[in-house]
């Protein structure tokens, strides 16, 4: 992005690009657990929960190429150092059953993790939402991935009702 569409975007770039980075952290350190999640499950239903939760970690990769395409038009560039991810994300760490048949366990640790990504998402959303008609590209982002990490906390909370029925 050039200087005059930097200047345009009303709030510090610095901030910006700063939770913008802390959301890219997020999304990798989700493919992470959400694939081992997938590949750690066994029983009965597991195959169709394994598909489910590839499907949104699919999701949540394309997350990730969003932000980070957003952050170098800011200026930017996308964290680099694995170490560093960690320490800027803004939900850590997901903590899963011993037991890979507890698949409720695994799920609910999921939507947990989603609802990290939704107050996330929300807390930026009314950040940049001050400046909407500054930096409409920024908060189409934010509002297009903060309605598909509500699908997905639904998707996981679904997973856990059908399998009770
Ligand atoms: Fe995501
Ligand atoms: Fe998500």
């Amino acid at each position: 992005m050039g200087k005059k569409a930097r200047e345009i975007v009303n709030i510090s770039i610095e901030d910006l690009l700063k939770d913008l980075n802390s959301l890219y952290a997020d999304e990798w350190i989700a493919v992470f657990y959400y694939t081992w999640a997938s590949d750690f499950i066994e029983g009965p239903v597991y195959l169709e929960v394994a598909e489910e939760i590839e499907r949104i970690s699919k999701e949540e990769a394309e997350h990730m190429s969003e932000l980070s395409d957003r952050i170098f038009e800011l200026g930017g560039e996308p964290e680099r150092d694995l170490e560093d991810l960690q320490k800027i994300a803004n939900c850590k760490k997901i903590v899963f059953p011993k037991d890979e048949r507890d698949i409720d366990g695994v799920v609910n640790a999921l939507a947990e993790a989603e609802g990290c990504a939704i107050e996330a998402y929300n807390r930026l959303l009314h950040k940049v939402s001050a400046c909407y008609e500054k930096d409409l590209r920024t908060f189409h982002l934010v509002e297009h991935i903060l309605s598909e990490e509500i699908q997905h906390e639904e998707a996981f909370e679904n997973l856990l009702l059908k399998k009770k029925q």
